[in-house]
């Protein structure tokens, strides 16, 4: 099937598998571009030279198209860009809005740039410094989230630029994928859907949990890091949701400090980065601390299996999942359903004209 996406980055078939922390690794990724889909190494988590390890392990994989999901308000983005481009990354995905630089710099070195976007005058912006499409990521998707429902949102931004719009959040079918296309997306984007994969090197005892979750355990809290974040409802989460700011407060303390020693970064260049992200944002500093809780709770429960420690983050439609397929399983299952469909749908409208 092709779309405006699959011309723009060079896969089969208008699917991505997005960008997620501790989730989206070289496995992952290499998996779904083998099943013709696009997917996205999560770099946030990752120091600059394990990403780039990371994309060669992809590259040794695989030959087909993949991306590399960034923050522009990382102090070293620019060396990830460097990775990206040295290392010939067919698209660069960003998480929260890019800078007009770092879109620039990519576009020279002929970097597919598709941030991901929550809001519509988000999406025009990047439209404005030259992105080549955007995800769009309605209210129900995981993680990181808005309150706009993607049927609201995802017409909203396909009328508001001239761009290729990708849809995301709540998508997990071939169902899905039709509807996307009818509000004139050019494909759909999936996050839990992909972290429920064989292929994904999510612990079975995670896996077993969204499997096993309806779609009211799945909320919102801003008690991880102080910004609406979609995920399951666990025990970890309403103790989070008790605790007073001090106890929050100590904690997201240590965890910033775990994170330091994993990610590389010297305090200075984290407070660097925590000054970034209050920027033009009402944060205080307390939740700037409280930010650096998301890698290390997710990374306990995406890497180490501890449901009891861990935060699972998740999209609603971890509630109407209930299956493990392998990356090409999926794919061609969701392929096969659109195709199926949208037969259906123009027999249907021609024998209402005949
Ligand atoms: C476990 C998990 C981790 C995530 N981590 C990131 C991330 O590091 N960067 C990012 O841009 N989005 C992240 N997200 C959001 C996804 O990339 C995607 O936009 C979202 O999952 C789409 O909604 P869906 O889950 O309904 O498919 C994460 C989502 C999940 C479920």
């Amino acid at each position: 099937m092709e779309t405006a996406l699959t011309r723009l980055t060079g896969v089969r078939y208008p699917l991505v598998q997005t960008g997620m922390g501790w989730v989206a690794g070289p496995r992952l990724v290499s998996a779904t571009a083998n099943a013709g889909a696009l997917g996205i190494l999560a770099s946030a988590t990752m120091t600059v030279d394990r990403l780039r390890e990371a994309v060669r392990e992809v590259k040794s994989r695989t030959d087909a198209p993949f991306g590399v999901n960034l923050r522009a308000d990382a102090s070293d983005a620019g060396d990830r860009v460097r990775v990206i481009v040295e290392e010939g990354v067919k698209v660069a995905s960003f998480a929260l809005a890019p800078s007009a630089e770092l879109v620039a710099e990519l576009k020279a070195a002929g970097v597919v740039v598709i941030p991901t976007v929550g809001a519509r005058r988000h999406a025009e912006k990047v439209a404005g410094w030259g992105a080549d499409a955007v995800i769009v990521q309605g209210g129900e998707g995981g993680g990181h989230t808005g309150e706009v429902a993607t049927t609201v949102l995802l017409p909203q931004v396909v009328d508001a630029v001239r761009i290729p719009v990708v849809a995301a959040g709540g998508f997990f079918d071939g169902r899905g994928l039709v509807a996307a296309l009818a509000y004139g997306a050019a494909g759909v984007a999936m996050g839990t859907r992909f972290l429920l994969t064989s292929d994904s090197t999510v612990p079975d005892a995670v896996k077993a949990r969204y499997l096993a979750a309806t779609v009211r355990d799945v909320t919102v809290t801003r008690a991880v890091d102080g910004l609406p974040h979609r995920m399951l409802r666990t025990e970890l989460v309403d103790s989070l949701e008790r605790s007073g700011r001090t106890t929050a407060l100590l904690r997201a303390v240590r965890h910033a400090a775990a994170f330091r020693r994993l990610s590389g970064l010297s305090w200075p260049r984290m407070l660097r980065d925590g000054r970034a992200l209050r920027h033009g944002k009402d944060l205080t500093w307390s939740q700037v601390l409280l930010a650096a809780n998301t890698p290390m709770l997710l990374r306990a429960s995406m890497v180490e299996g501890r449901t009891d420690l861990g935060v699972m983050a998740s999209g609603q439609v971890a509630g109407v999942i209930d299956d493990l397929p392998s990356c090409a399983e999926l794919v061609d299952r969701t392929m096969t359903e659109a195709a199926q469909i949208m037969g259906a749908l123009s027999a249907g409208s021609a024998s209402m004209r005949g």
